[in-house]
């Protein structure tokens, strides 16, 4: 049964859904917070609908998109952007269309190459990654995802967030078990957002292209489901930033999409990163799908803490302050 999960905090956030290449002339069936939702592209933008047709219960998505519409794949009703019924092709001509015959729609949006939904009246007008905007367009983009994992957005974001698993989780590409010692660090909350010291570590091949370098890495979190890193490495101007951002699908299921940007290796193809990153999140299924509890425990005598995990213990604060019931215990 659907049940859609009543967080204060995530209702009214924006969520990425899909990735803008991936909504073409048919609808899209997507998953925000418990709710089964239909997406689709008209001529006036991108639609969000209640995933199900008030007549026999069918998914919208199974319909296909007509005009300014969805129509039902059972019976043929009609539905506009709006979720209003404009058509009951069995009913005489004359009779008018039930008011009641309405499915719920939901705010929806197109921004930074993803396909965005919110459920309530969403706090910030348009979607944001990395406080508004991304990175200068002298940087190469590359985005990725989905990837579908059984774990709930926290522990994703957690994962993201923790240095000392590069060395085991990722080893010989992110880190190397010789090299595992984390330097004390700092975070710190500016302007809203939480962003680490730099820290150092060893990376054997840090992004498929073969190489071993010493890398200096800033993590940020932007809210409780979208973080970041940037990373220096040592002695070029090489930049690489990569976002998170992590669609609640419900609170065992979510879905995670990334962009990276960087400033080097711009011949290169986006596969090669494409295909690293795939590999990575593999590595890191393997974690994240198996922790226990499930929910993130925000009760912060509930684990042991060490200093290299300071990032973490801010992010639970954090997610304690904005009041984010979600994926949390
Ligand atoms: S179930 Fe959709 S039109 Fe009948
Ligand atoms: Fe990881």
């Amino acid at each position: 049964m659907e049940v859609l999960i009543e967080d204060p905090v995530l209702l009214k956030q924006w969520h990425p859904v899909c990735l803008s290449v991936d909504l073409t002339d048919s609808p899209k069936a997507v998953e925000v917070l418990g709710v089964k939702i239909a997406v689709f592209r008209t001529a006036y933008g991108v639609h969000a609908l209640k995933d199900l047709c008030i007549h026999r219960g069918v998914p919208l998505s199974l319909g296909k998109v007509v005009d300014d519409g969805i129509v039902c794949a059972y019976h043929g009703w009609t539905y506009d952007r709006c979720g209003k019924c404009t058509r009951i092709p069995s009913m005489p001509k004359n009779r008018a269309i039930p008011a009641k015959a309405r499915t719920n729609s939901y705010f929806c949006t197109e921004e930074f190459g993803f396909i965005w939904v919110c459920i309530k009246q969403p706090q910030d007008e348009k979607p944001m990654i990395g406080g508004g905007k991304l990175n200068s367009p002298d940087f190469t983009k590359v985005h990725m995802g989905p990837y579908k994992l059984n774990a709930a957005g926290p522990r994703v974001i957690e994962n993201f967030l923790d240095v000392s698993h590069l060395m085991f989780v990722h080893e010989g590409l992110l880190g190397d078990s010789e090299f595992p010692e984390i330097s004390d660090y700092q975070v710190h909350q500016k302007n809203g957002v939480l962003v680490s010291d730099e820290i150092e570590v060893y990376q054997p091949d840090p992004d498929g292209r073969g190489h071993g370098v010493q890398s200096q890495y800033t993590y940020k979190v932007y809210n409780p489901l979208c973080a970041a890193f940037t990373k220096k490495i040592s002695n070029t101007n090489e930049f690489f930033q990569l976002f998170l951002i992590v669609l609640p699908v419900n609170e065992q299921q979510s879905t995670a999409f990334m962009v990276m940007e960087r400033n080097y290796a711009l011949e290169e193809g986006d596969q090669v990163f494409v295909e690293f990153q795939d590999l990575l999140i593999e590595q890191d299924r393997a974690i994240v799908e198996n922790q226990k509890p499930e929910l993130l425990p925000l009760d912060l005598q509930a684990e042991l803490h060490l200093n290299c995990d300071r990032m973490s213990i801010a992010y639970r604060k954090l997610l304690k302050e904005t009041g984010i019931t979600f994926g949390t215990a």
